[in-house]
């Protein structure tokens, strides 16, 4: 495939996230609450976090708040330096409230008309110059950006769960994100002390276009009877050596993430490969949207 796109080392591009003070994120959810804490702890920023439900708020301040002490009991941060990162969020409502940021990351549901109405709103919303990232798994970035009428300002910030905790960011190119723009993302990803790597906007990108075809694999291995959930895990985590296996994981990510992101695969490539598992599709009408929601593969209390 020809490549129209300039991949540059993160050390071209350092000092370039300058121009970013205050972050505003949307979805306050296992991700959003993830993203706001690594933005205000390791580059120190301002954040603003929005959701539409209030609980989910004051959940994400909660988690913050206990990942934050863990660094402390851990000898990681002083007690100080926690308060200083909780100080710098804010937890807010209304969109209105992320009007003077300069980034925002957008981490709602993975849904691609969802988002596209998000992305039209904070594009009316905010200064010309704002940049506007999505945290989606696999939605397509150009798809997002021509929501909007600064294309070029549109990239993929995918970052990987729990935020505080993975080293990687995917950093998605649209179509039409331009060179400026990817140089602030590529230099922010460094000083959030993470690892950036640069995907062509296709659909699951690298991570999940690798991943999430693992994973429905190891739910049909389950739906056809071949093993029981705790065997499957067991082969990939002491057979290849994997830290968790794909049940656990699926879990963990949210079973209707896992759908949504198997949908996407398979409507963008038009590949049966990539069809979803009915038994995914099953457990996510029946609610069982894994860790979140008590119970998918396995329960928890
Ligand atoms: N869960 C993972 O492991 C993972 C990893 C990487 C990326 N992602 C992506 O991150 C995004 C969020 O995933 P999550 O796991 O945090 O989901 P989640 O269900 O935990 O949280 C989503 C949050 O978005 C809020 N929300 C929904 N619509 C909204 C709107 N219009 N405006 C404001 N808030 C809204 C919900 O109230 C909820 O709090 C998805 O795009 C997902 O694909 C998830």
């Amino acid at each position: 495939m020809a490549d129209s796109i300039s991949i540059a080392q993160p050390t071209h591009f350092i000092g370039k996230s300058a121009v970013i003070q205050t972050v505003g994120v949307v979805g306050a959810g296992q991700m959003g609450s993830g993203i706001a804490q690594v933005m205000a702890h390791h580059a120190s920023l301002k954040v603003v976090v929005q959701d539409v439900n209030p609980q989910g708020l004051s959940k994400a301040a909660a988690t913050v708040e206990k990942s934050l002490s863990k660094f402390v009991e851990k000898s990681q941060i002083t007690h100080e330096q926690k308060a200083h990162i909780l100080a710098r969020i804010q937890y807010e409502t209304e969109l209105e409230a992320l009007k003077d940021a300069d980034l925002v990351v957008e981490a709602i549901v993975e849904n691609e008309a969802v988002k596209k109405d998000v992305f039209q709103t904070l594009d009316a919303l905010l200064k010309p110059a704002a940049i506007l990232a999505s945290n989606t798994s696999s939605i397509s970035i150009t798809r997002l950006a021509a929501a909007t009428q600064r294309p070029g300002q549109v990239i993929g910030m995918h970052f990987m769960n729990p935020v505080p905790l993975m080293k990687l960011v995917e950093i998605i190119r649209g179509a039409q994100t331009s060179d400026a723009t990817y140089a602030v993302v590529a230099d922010l990803t460094a000083r959030l002390n993470k690892t950036g790597v640069v995907s062509r906007d296709f659909p699951g990108f690298i991570s999940n276009r690798v991943l999430m075809p693992l994973i429905n694999e190891a739910i049909f291995t389950l739906y056809e009877g071949i093993g029981s959930a705790e065997d499957i895990d067991t082969v990939l985590k002491l057979g290849m050596n994997h830290p968790m296996g794909p049940l656990t994981l699926a879990d963990f990510i949210g079973l209707d993430t896992c759908l949504a992101i198997m949908n996407v695969l398979h409507d963008g490539f038009q590949d049966p490969r990539f069809r979803p598992c009915p038994l995914l599709k099953q457990y996510v009408d029946a609610g069982y949207l894994g860790r979140k929601s008590g119970r998918g593969f396995f329960t928890y209390s």
